[in-house]
């Protein structure tokens, strides 16, 4: 028996996403949401005797083995990663909205290199064409019959905004051309010019999903009568029936009274179907025009609620299994595809995320981008997580990188008492957290380096000039001229055969008291401990005396080479000795 293939749409923020999707549906999910945005993922399905409705004269004559097609609408902001099925994308297929106007934006790039990582075959809506100047709206037609109806302007600026996507999308390693001009869809991506308002190009859309997945996905959408296999979607506390878990079967069969297995972070759920809910087809799970239908059994691929007692600790993103023998055998495998695969090292940042795909999205652009991942973590950002990254070893990795997720009071106030000492970084995107972490790195060495020249012993190389003692001792005040490095008050002064002569009482130009002084400039020093005329004469090169643990800190720093040299030369007056002095 083969299922109808998972259709997961997505794309940038308002978009079209929602859209495309009511107008396949003859519903109005998209204007009755909040502010018009996405918030949960939801699940409708579509059988195709609707799809054959829309598409009319296009499937005439036209034998379909696949039942329908099940799309997914996730949010502008989600993460497509918590769809998972055994480790891999849930989706079979994908649409990827992108207004045709806008072209590609962050999210886009996102949702491609999601994609990418799970080989998820998909095809471009480029949407809004009805916005394109000149546009005559179609409402329904094929894309191709719309088109008929247009300007010869009007169609020439629509190529002209559909290959500049093309043009973006090769950046990021997509080879796209409108679907009508595609020869191979194996190699090279279709472009679906739609108009989710008007449906114009929606049929071609549904055309090329079907096509793609009656000619590549046959074997993948196999399934058998058997214990359900499913991915829970989202937690849900519902009235009157307490936490629900909104799910998507993707194998066999799920019916009331079934026990299931049900992932969490730690010790998977053991629970019973009490109930199952279903939307209607054409209808939404998460916000039903209709009252759900009450199921006795569900075939995959189905979007379902699962009505349960216990479901506190499950997770999105987490695998659903129906039991059929073995217990111990399935609560083995649901907690084993339920554990976050992400390898931790001894050392690194701590990051957060709202489910398990998200997590492992979130790890494996770590990985790409060679930043050390010390905790992989799920849910809101605890007093606990900003403890453990404040006391990281490596001060470039004591911050916490938090996608998708709320930081919870506590956390806020603990990381207040730790001002400066760790970070939480957020953001809904994956790469730009990444991006924020690297600027952020920047800006917290650059913060380290000027902390540590301001309290390190500074290499520092100085000459005694002649005709310019002013006072011989108690303390001797000379002039000198700094030759390279930073003179400041306090530091102990070396001859260049090793002796000691005495530390730097003050430093003064003409009436004013510095604290420093620095390469090039001349000024008049206080010496306490040493006497001109005696240890120290007019003409004489002194070095800033180091302690030897300020070695490595210094050679760390970005010096000039006239500082490297004065450090080098203090090392080797040094190590006359004490041959490993400062190594
Ligand atoms: P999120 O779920 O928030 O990420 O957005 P979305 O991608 O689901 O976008 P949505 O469908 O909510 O549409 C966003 C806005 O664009 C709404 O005002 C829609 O009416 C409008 N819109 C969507 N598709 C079209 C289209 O084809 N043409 C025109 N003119 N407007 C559209
Ligand atoms: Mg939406």
């Amino acid at each position: 028996m083969i299922r109808q293939p998972i259709v997961s749409i997505l794309g940038h923020v308002d978009h079209g996403k929602t859209t495309i999707q009511d107008k396949i549906r003859g519903t109005q999910v998209a204007a009755r949401e909040a502010g018009g945005i996405t918030q949960h993922i939801g699940a409708t399905e579509v059988p195709l005797a609707a799809i054959r409705d829309i598409c009319g004269d296009l499937m005439e004559g036209k034998e379909f083995k696949v039942p329908g097609l099940l799309f997914i609408d996730t949010p502008g902001h989600h993460a497509f990663a918590t769809l998972r099925a055994r480790g891999g994308a849930l989706a079979d297929l994908a649409v990827l909205v992108v207004d045709v106007n806008e072209g590609p934006k962050p999210q886009t790039v996102e949702s491609i290199r999601i994609l990418k990582q799970y080989r998820t075959p998909f095809v471009i809506a480029a949407n809004k064409i009805d916005m394109v100047p000149g546009w005559r709206k179609q409402p329904g037609l094929s894309f191709a019959q719309a088109a008929a109806h247009q300007s010869e302007g009007t169609l020439a600026e629509l190529d002209r905004r559909l290959y500049e996507i093309v043009g973006k999308l090769t950046e990021h390693g997509v080879n796209a051309e409108r679907y009508d001009r595609v020869g191979d869809f194996t190699t090279t991506f279709a472009i679906v010019p739609t108009s989710g308002k008007h449906g114009e190009g929606i049929p071609d859309l549904l055309l090329v999903l079907i096509g793609l997945a009656q000619r590549y996905l046959e074997s993948q959408l196999e399934t058998a009568e058997g214990p359900a296999e499913g991915t829970v979607l989202e937690v849900k506390e519902e009235k009157g029936l307490g936490l629900t878990l909104d799910a998507i079967v993707y194998q066999g069969v799920l019916a009331r009274g079934d026990q299931i297995v049900v992932g969490t972070t730690g010790e998977p759920i053991v629970t019973k179907v009490r109930s199952l809910l279903k939307p209607k087809p054409l209808d939404e799970i998460r916000d039903p025009q209709d009252r759900f239908d009450q199921a006795k059994r569900v075939t995959a691929a189905v979007g379902v609620k699962i009505v349960a007692a216990g479901l506190e600790e499950a997770v999105a993103g987490a695998p659903i299994r129906g039991v059929a023998g073995d217990l111990a055998a399935v609560k083995a495998r649901v907690a084993e595809e339920s554990a976050v695969h992400v390898e931790t090292q001894d050392h690194g940042v701590l990051i957060k995320a709202d489910a398990i795909g998200s997590l492992e999205g979130l790890a494996f652009e770590c990985r790409d981008q060679e930043v050390p991942v010390g905790a992989a973590r799920l849910g809101p950002v605890s007093r606990r997580d900003v403890i453990d990254a404040a006391t990281t070893g490596d001060p470039l990795e004591r911050v916490i990188l938090a996608f998708n997720v709320r930081t919870l009071e506590d956390a806020n106030e603990e990381l207040q008492k730790r001002e400066g000492e760790v970070d939480i970084l957020a953001n809904d995107v994956i790469f730009r957290l990444l991006d924020d972490y690297a600027k952020w790195k920047e800006a917290t060495k650059e913060r380290m380096a000027v902390a540590s020249r301001l309290e390190l012993k500074y290499p520092a190389k100085l000459l005694l000039l002649p005709d310019h003692t002013f006072r011989a001792s108690k303390p001797a005040i000379v002039g000198v001229r700094v030759l390279a490095g930073r003179i400041r008050q306090g530091e102990g002064l070396l001859k260049d055969d090793g002796r000691a002569v005495g530390r730097i009482e003050s430093i003064h130009s003409g009436e004013q008291s510095l604290k420093e002084a620095t390469a090039g400039s001349e000024v008049a020093v206080a010496i306490s401990g040493a006497t001109a005329g005696r240890q120290i004469h007019e003409g004489d090169v002194l070095y800033v005396d180091i302690p030897e643990s300020h070695v490595a800190a210094l050679r760390k720093l970005e010096l000039t080479s006239d500082e490297v040299e004065a450090l080098d030369r203090v090392c080797e007056i040094k190590r006359k000795g004490d041959q490993f002095w400062g190594m």
